[in-house]
C-alpha cells in the first residue's frame, strides 16, 4: 500500500512574467507557451504527490478564455483532484494579472493525467488522494467522473 496524502501537500502555485519571446506579432502570448507552463506546474504537482518520476499521459480539451499580453503576470495553480492506481488527474487553473492595475482574469483551465513510473519505467502504485474540504471533495468527484468518461 502506498498510503494516502492530502491535496495541500502537493499543491503548486507558479508565477511567470510574459516576455517578448513568449508573444506573437500582436503582442499576445502563444497558446503553446501557456501549455508548456501548464505541463510544468502539473508535473511538479505530480512529483510532490507521488515522489516518483511521472509522465504526462494526456491533457483534456484546453480552452483559452481571455488573451494574455506582453508584460502580464501569469499565475498557474495546480492541484491533484483524483488518483487511480498509478495515475493522477491534476487540475491547473491559469489566471492573468495586469502588472500595473492588478486586474485579474481567468485565462484557462486544464485537466491532465500523469502516470507515476518505477525504476524500470513501469506504472507504479501511488498514494491515494484524501480530499478534506468541500472544494477538494467536489474536485475529487468531478475528477472521478471525468476519468470514467476518458477512453
Ligand atoms: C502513460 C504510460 C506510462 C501508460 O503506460 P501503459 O503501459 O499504457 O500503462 P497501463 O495501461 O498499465 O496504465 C497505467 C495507468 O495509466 C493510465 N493511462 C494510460 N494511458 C492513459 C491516457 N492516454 N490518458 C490517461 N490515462 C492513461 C491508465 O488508466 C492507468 O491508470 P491507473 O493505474 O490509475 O489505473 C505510457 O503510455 C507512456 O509512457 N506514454 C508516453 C508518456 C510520455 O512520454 N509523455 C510525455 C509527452 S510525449
Amino acid at each position: 500500500m502506498a498510503g494516502s496524502k492530502h491535496p495541500q501537500e502537493s499543491r503548486v502555485e507558479m508565477t511567470q512574467l510574459v516576455l517578448p519571446a513568449h508573444t506573437n506579432a500582436i503582442g499576445t502570448i502563444f497558446g503553446g507557451q501557456i501549455m508548456a507552463w501548464i505541463d510544468t506546474a502539473a508535473a511538479i504537482c505530480s512529483f510532490r504527490h507521488s515522489r516518483k518520476m511521472c509522465v504526462t499521459a494526456s491533457m483534456d480539451a484546453l480552452n483559452f478564455i481571455s488573451p494574455v499580453k506582453q508584460g502580464d503576470i501569469v499565475i498557474l495553480q495546480a492541484n491533484v483532484n483524483y488518483t487511480g492506481r498509478s495515475s493522477m488527474e491534476i487540475g491547473v487553473k491559469v489566471t492573468s494579472e495586469n502588472s500595473i492595475t492588478g486586474e485579474k482574469k481567468k485565462t484557462a483551465r486544464a485537466y491532465l493525467t500523469f502516470v507515476a513510473l518505477d525504476d524500470k519505467g513501469k506504472p507504479v502504485e501511488i498514494a491515494q488522494i484524501l480530499p478534506q474540504n468541500e472544494q477538494e471533495k467536489t474536485w475529487y468527484q468531478e475528477g472521478k467522473e471525468r476519468r470514467l468518461k476518458r477512453p
